[in-house]
């Protein structure tokens, strides 16, 4: 068996890897010039693709990618694999990336304070690698000038979701279910140590405080993004606090709907229900706003950062101009959130957002 097909066998083994384009393993033409970069290959590694923001932006990517072979007359192969919540796995599907000559890598870090070992393989092959959706530090991302990052700026997420809650607490009496002009708050936060998580939390709550709304935290569990482990915390967090919970801050969508299905599994009437308020607007999530299940959410990008990320790595695997990019600090490309309540959910629905 030649070398190639030995690396595609493994890949398979370990079932992890998705090729997106026929062809996966036919080698990349090197890009002297723009003009005869005729294919191009780019891997992609995910922290977790049972993720349904990640799962949701990488479906965004794939869509793309017909429009830019048909804009460029490039073939562009891509593999997408999944680090299954494994640093180490990570590590060695973007080692057989870089031995297969991808030409540009994205990466989905699993363990964003963890980036070394990516980074020195990558230089070492002269491979341009783009750090998506979990940041590591600027001091990691400076160490080497082909390292990039495509996002969103967390706390702008975390003041829209204050924002949206502020309004509701001050044009709707009822959500003070105790009339006792203060917002009883409990937290569903994701990952311990994600930028998203920790600076969400911190700028919603600062944000309520700065509209004049008196809060009082009463309670937080750490959901990692994930719907069920919400439906745990917030089962637990009712038990402990019932009909004093006024609020719920979710840091994404997921973990809204955990708190949802917990109320529904506790058999709460909906009309007793607290606020509750996500982050991402996934399909899922824009559906319960529309429900009127979620009080609201905030639009993370991922139509935005997957073209943002194809473009950023069409160029750098071509050599290409990165000068329309608008890159911050020569670095980074970061999608303004938005936010979204009952009355213009349909238009994201729809993907006309404003
Ligand atoms: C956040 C997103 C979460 C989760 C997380 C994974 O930006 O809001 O739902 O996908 O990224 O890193």
């Amino acid at each position: 068996m030649g070398e190639m097909m030995k690396k595609k066998s493994r890949w398979w083994r370990k079932g992890i890897c998705l090729c997106l384009t026929a062809g996966i393993l036919t080698g990349c033409q090197d890009a002297d010039t723009k003009e005869n970069v005729k294919s191009i290959r780019i891997g992609v590694t995910v922290y977790d693709q049972y993720d349904t923001f990640i799962s949701q932006l990488i479906e965004c990517f794939s869509a793309d990618l017909s429009n830019k072979e048909k804009e460029t007359g490039t073939v562009i192969h891509i593999e997408v694999c999944n680090a299954a919540d494994s640093q180490t796995t990570q590590n060695s599907q973007v080692e057989d990336m870089l031995e297969n000559g991808c030409d540009v890598i994205c990466v989905n870090l699993v363990d964003r304070t963890e980036p070394t070992t990516i980074i020195d393989m990558a230089e070492k092959k002269n491979i341009p690698i783009i750090f998506f959706n979990r940041e590591l530090v600027e001091e990691d991302l400076k160490r080497w000038d082909q390292l990039y990052y495509v996002g969103a700026k967390a706390f702008e997420s975390g003041v829209m979701q204050g924002e949206v809650a502020a309004e509701i607490f001050q044009s709707d009496e009822s959500v003070d279910k105790n009339q006792d002009g203060v917002f009883q708050y409990v937290v569903l936060e994701g990952e311990a140590g994600h930028q998203d998580a920790i600076v969400r939390t911190e700028y919603a709550v600062s944000t309520l405080m700065e509209h004049q709304v008196k809060v009082e935290k009463l309670g937080y569990g750490i959901a990692n993004w994930n719907r069920a482990q919400a439906q745990t915390k917030m089962t637990q967090m009712l038990d402990q606090h019932g009909a004093e919970i006024e609020l719920v801050l979710a840091n994404n969508d997921d973990m809204a709907l955990g708190a949802v299905d917990a109320l529904k599994a506790a058999q709460i009437a909906r009309e007793d229900w607290p606020v509750i308020m996500g982050i991402d607007g996934t399909d899922v999530g824009l559906e319960a706003v529309k429900q009127g299940e979620l009080a609201g959410t905030v639009y993370n990008d991922k139509e935005g950062q997957a073209f943002a990320m194809l473009n950023l790595a069409y160029e750098l695997a071509t050599g290409g101009e990165l000068s329309g990019l608008e890159l911050e600090d020569g670095k980074y490309i970061r999608l303004p959130y938005a936010k979204v309540e009952q009355e213009d959910v349909e238009q994201y629905q729809n993907g006309e957002k404003p």
